[in-house]
């Protein structure tokens, strides 16, 4: 089996930003209470015409320039995502257009907020075993599409963005282990009724908001401790790592509480947990890349450390990943 790491990678956030004062000024909440109870101020929301595939075409090309690779030289393309432009075909297709990669095998994902871990397992699978020399790896997001903008339980969470990255064979480091995980009972906690086979569009399911995220909040908090603490202890345990190993744990960002908590659970510093909920709020599959995108950015990150990626979502889903950068 090849060596299989990450050789460039991307970002793209709307300009349009929503801070927690404009929130204030649609549904009954406070500044204070949305940053104390999540940490986050503000979030980036598609406009302009905007979508989930052309953010993540945008994304793409920073993580192909960052790469050194052409479009035609990728043999795969797999976006993470749960708000498509539309039920098919995919957004990977829409953006093998877009992007020229015209050479490119290509597929969505629903994995939720593990949706990029999930893909990076994938393609790391098809590169490992030589299948491919090229892939791109892509979690983007329009949540504010399928946000209920009059639910103040859930609109203060979510946000927009997407995030790629390169993969190919490494001489050295790379992607060390990787864990994935279901527990399929608990999809009522997280879910959007209507709009696939089961509940097709009508006036009923969008006069009754069926449409947009449900979310039990609070029940899923303590699963994401329980799970994402879980996940970084096997997927370590399987590197043949100690946490004292660990250079920077880069969380799915849902919630900072959700993320101090895992991190005092493992006995982590907290300069060691990237955060930047702050700014993002929770873009599901886009957002440990786009974490992983800033903290390189920031300096953050230098070669060789070692980076744990650590995310939780709908389905209920989970999956953490070692990389050695
Ligand atoms: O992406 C992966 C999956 N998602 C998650 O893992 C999210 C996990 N859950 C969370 O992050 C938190 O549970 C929330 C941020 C969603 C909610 O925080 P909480 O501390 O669990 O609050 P709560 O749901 O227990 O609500 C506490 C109170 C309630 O009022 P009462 O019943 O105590 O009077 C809510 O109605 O806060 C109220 N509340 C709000 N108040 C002001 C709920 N949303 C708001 C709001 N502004 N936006």
């Amino acid at each position: 089996m090849k060596r299989v790491g990450i050789i460039g990678i991307g970002e793209y956030l709307p300009k349009r930003i929503l801070t927690n004062q404009d929130l204030e000024k649609m549904v009954d909440t406070s500044d204070e209470w949305i940053a104390t109870r999540t940490g986050i101020k503000e979030r980036h929301i598609v406009s302009n015409g905007e979508a989930t595939a052309s953010m993540a075409e945008k994304a793409a090309r920073h993580a192909l320039e960052d790469a050194k690779i052409k479009a035609l030289d990728i043999d795969l393309i797999i976006v993470a995502t749960i708000t498509p432009d539309m039920p098919f075909p995919s957004v990977a297709s829409i953006i093998q257009h877009n992007l020229g990669a015209r050479h490119a095998a290509c597929f969505d994902i629903s994995a939720a907020c593990a949706g990029f871990v999930y893909a990076l397992s994938i393609a790391q699978q098809f590169i490992a075993c030589g299948t491919y020399k090229f892939a791109l790896v892509v979690g983007a997001e329009t949540l504010s599409a399928v946000t209920d903008w009059e639910d103040r339980n859930t609109c203060v969470l979510f946000g927009d963005g997407a995030g790629a990255a390169v993969l190919s064979e490494v001489s050295s480091g790379g992607i060390l282990s990787a864990y994935l995980g279901c527990d399929g009972s608990r999809t009522d906690l997280l879910y959007i009724p209507a709009g696939g086979s089961r509940n097709p569009a009508s006036k009923y399911t969008v006069e009754t908001r069926q449409h947009y995220i449900k979310m039990q909040g609070n029940e899923l908090f303590k699963i994401a401790v329980k799970t994402m603490t879980e996940a970084a202890e096997i997927v370590l345990k399987q590197a043949g790592l100690r946490f004292s190993d660990v250079d920077l744990i880069i969380p799915h960002q849902a919630n900072a509480r959700i993320i101090l908590a895992v991190g005092k659970k493992l006995g982590i510093d907290e300069d060691k947990i990237f955060l930047n909920i702050e700014k993002h709020g929770n873009i599901s599959s886009a957002s440990t890349i786009t974490a992983l995108c800033e903290a390189v950015k920031g300096g953050r990150i230098k070669k060789g450390d070692i980076i744990l990626l650590d995310a939780f979502g709908a389905g209920l889903v989970w999956g953490a990943c070692v990389i050695k950068w």
